[in-house]
Formats: structure tokens, C-alpha cells, sequence
């Protein structure tokens, strides 16, 4: 039995591929390319010394999901192909809306075609919204303040209903915090088209010299330094939760949130020590005004994930660092 994952050349979806070949799952991979490159697929048989079985094609295309379903037997999906910036969900609403529920409501028929009856799907700490206390845990309400996020709530109401029509039916909705990090091979890793929106990535762009200095989003926060705290968590622990919350799924029916995070708060200036730490490269910054829709501080409860799966975060910040590091600026330093 085969594990589809949807979009496995991505920056989560390639980390996970490698971690569950190397558990040894066989995994097939669909992906549209519209957020990643082909060459990841030469990188991954580098990395896995595995060929990958890999078909280029939308979710929302019933046709190939039906052409990989009677080519594969696939036992499970895991669910990542979707889109993910914030700020364009703002400015093009229907087209987020069409991809990620749209694409998960034709990736669920197809499954439902053919029986297969498991899904881990790619949620989001974003689905807590503005109001609820620290730390964040998996009973509480959600909301979002997006379409980014709205599209993150309502397909964990999809995959609730789902599983209340299919008492066979096992839906693993995974909460990640904010992955940073990359592959110790320094292979693969993030890579954003044109100026990044998130910390880690503008970081990078700042310590390779292609950008001047990092604009710090408000320092009025009630946070350590003033800064934004955010849960940080390597992207390679992110890709073994997936494995243990397959296993998981494996024995046990009906809807499951965990959050995927390390449970503790890094502040923005915290990160950009770090990184100037193990880099040995100075971070310029600039203190501006606060971003619209962010709040001050965002970590997880991580005891869920720990009692169900077995499993915890355990790279640090300083590791979080010199992989982000040693991907991006692979050609620029030594680490
Ligand atoms: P990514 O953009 O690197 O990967 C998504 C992949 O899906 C890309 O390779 C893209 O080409 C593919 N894709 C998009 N729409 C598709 C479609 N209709 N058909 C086929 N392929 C399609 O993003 P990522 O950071 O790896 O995120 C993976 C998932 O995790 C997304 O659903 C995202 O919303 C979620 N998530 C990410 C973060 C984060 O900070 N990176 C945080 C929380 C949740
Ligand atoms: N920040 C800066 N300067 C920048 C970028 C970010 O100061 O150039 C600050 C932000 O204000 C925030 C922190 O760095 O305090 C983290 O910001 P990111 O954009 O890296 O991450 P967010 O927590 O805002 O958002 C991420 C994902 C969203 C997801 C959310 C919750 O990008 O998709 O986590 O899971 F919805």
C-alpha cells in the first residue's frame, strides 16, 4: 500500500516525502508546481536513494486523482497542496477558496471512489484567531481573520463531517506553528518567490545580502523584548509528526486536531540573535509599525501531540538557525 502526498515537492510536503520514505513508507507524490520546482524530485532520490513516483497535476483535476488512485493502492493521503499566502488570500479570495476547498473537496471524492477512508491534513495555528489565550490547545473555538485562515477552519469542518458520515473514517488535522529550518543535506529547504512575507525567509535574504535590513513589525508588544513571540519548530520535526500521526491514524477512526509545535515562545530579536550567533553574520533591522492581523504572541500546548502520537519537537532554535542558514546560503558560508 502506497501514501499519496499532495503537494510533496513543497517546502513541508518535500521534508515529509524524505521522512516517510525513510520509515519506509512508499509514497507517491502530485503536485502542480505552482508554489515549487521540479528539480526537488531529483534531490529527494539523492536524499532517499529511492526513485519517486510522481505525477504533475492539480488536486482539483479529477481525472489524474482517479489515473494515480487505479495506478497506486493508495491506503492514505496526506494532505498538503494548497495555497498559503495570507496576504494574497486578502487580495484574491475566490481563487483560495477554489484551490484549498475546492481541491480538498474533489481530493475527498476521488477518495471516497475508492475507498480510501484516511487523511492527514496540513491545518494551521492560524485556525486559534485573535481571542484566545496562550498557550494554544486543541478544544478550543476557532475562527480566522483571512481567507488564508477561513479556508483552514472550514476544511477541518469538512473532514469533521466527513468522519461523522464515515464512522470508518480516520481525519488528522495537524495545527503547525511556524516551521523554520531545512534539510542537514542543505538540498532542499524554503524557497519563496520574491520578497518573503515571513520572518525566517526575509532573515535569510538579509544575511545572503539581498536585501538591506529586516523591518521588525512593532516592539510595543507585551512579549519579552516588545517583538512578536512565535512557536518556531524545525521543519524536519514538523515532517516526523506526520509520520507518527500516520501510524496513528492507522488503528484509530474519526477526527483528530493536534497541534505540531515546540511549545515555547522565540521573540523576533531573539530569532535574529540567533541567527547572528551561528552565522556570525550582523542582522540590520529597522523597529516599524505593527503589521495589520498580527498578534503578539503565538505558541502551542504540544500535550496532545505527545499522549496520541509518541511524538515531540526536538531540534532547537540554534539548529532551526544553521539549517535555514546552511540552505539558503549554502555557496556564501561554511557551517
Ligand atoms: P508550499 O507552497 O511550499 O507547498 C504547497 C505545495 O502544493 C506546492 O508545491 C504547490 O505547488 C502545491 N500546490 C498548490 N496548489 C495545488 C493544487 N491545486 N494541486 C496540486 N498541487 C498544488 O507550502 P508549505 O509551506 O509546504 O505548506 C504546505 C501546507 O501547510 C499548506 O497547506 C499550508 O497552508 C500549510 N501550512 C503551512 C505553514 C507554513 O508556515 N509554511 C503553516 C501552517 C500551515
Ligand atoms: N515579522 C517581522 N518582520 C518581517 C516578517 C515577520 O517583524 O519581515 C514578525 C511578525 O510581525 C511576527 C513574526 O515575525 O511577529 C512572525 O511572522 P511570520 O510572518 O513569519 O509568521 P506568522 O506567525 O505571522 O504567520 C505564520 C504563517 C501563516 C500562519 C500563521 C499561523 O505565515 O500562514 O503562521 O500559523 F497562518
Amino acid at each position: 500500500m502506497s501514501v499519496l502526498v499532495t503537494g510533496g515537492t513543497g517546502f513541508i510536503g518535500s521534508h515529509t516525502a524524505i521522512q516517510l520514505s525513510q520509515a519506509g513508507e512508499d509514497i507517491v507524490i502530485i503536485d502542480n508546481f505552482s508554489n515549487s520546482k521540479p528539480e526537488v524530485l531529483g534531490k529527494l532520490k539523492t536524499i532517499t536513494g529511492k526513485e519517486v513516483r510522481f505525477y504533475e497535476g492539480d488536486i482539483r483535476d479529477s481525472a489524474v486523482l482517479d489515473k494515480i488512485f487505479s495506478e497506486n493502492a493508495i491506503e492514505a493521503v496526506i494532505h498538503f497542496a494548497g495555497l498559503k499566502a495570507v496576504g494574497e488570500s486578502v487580495e484574491k479570495p475566490l481563487e483560495y477558496y477554489e484551490n484549498n476547498i475546492g481541491g480538498t473537496i474533489n481530493l475527498l471524492e476521488a477518495m471516497k471512489r475508492r475507498g480510501c477512508k484516511k487523511m492527514i491534513f496540513s491545518s494551521s495555528a492560524t485556525v486559534y484567531g485573535n481571542d484566545n489565550p496562550v498557550p494554544f490547545v486543541e478544544d478550543m473555538s476557532t475562527s480566522a481573520i483571512n481567507p488564508y485562515g477561513w479556508t483552514k477552519v472550514m476544511i477541518e469542518h469538512i473532514l469533521e463531517s466527513v468522519c461523522i458520515s464515515d464512522p470508518e473514517f480516520s481525519a488528522i488535522l495537524l495545527r503547525y506553528f511556524n516551521p523554520i529550518g531545512a534539510h542537514k543535506s542543505g538540498l532542499i529547504g524554503e524557497d519563496p518567490q520574491g520578497i518573503p512575507n515571513n520572518l525566517m525567509p526575509y532573515i535569510m535574504k538579509v544575511a545572503a545580502g539581498e536585501l538591506p535590513y529586516l523591518r521588525v513589525y512593532g516592539n510595543d508588544y507585551d512579549t519579552v523584548d516588545g517583538t512578536g513571540v512565535r512557536d518556531f519548530i524545525h521543519v524536519v520535526d514538523l515532517a516526523d509528526g506526520h509520520v507518527a500521526a500516520l501510524r496513528y491514524a492507522r488503528s484509530h477512526t474519526g477526527v483528530e486536531a493536534v497541534n505540531l509545535g515546540t511549545g515555547k515562545g522565540t521573540s523576533v530579536l531573539e530569532l535574529v540573535s540567533a541567527v547572528e550567533k551561528v552565522t556570525g553574520i550582523k542582522i540590520p533591522y529597522e523597529i516599524t509599525g505593527r503589521r495589520t492581523g498580527d498578534i503578539a504572541i503565538c505558541y502551542a500546548d504540544v500535550t496532545k501531540a505527545k499522549e496520541l502520537f509518541g511524538w515531540e519537537a526536538k531540534r532547537d532554535i540554534d539548529e532551526m538557525c544553521e539549517d535555514s542558514a546552511r540552505w539558503v546560503l549554502k555557496n556564501k558560508i561554511i557551517l
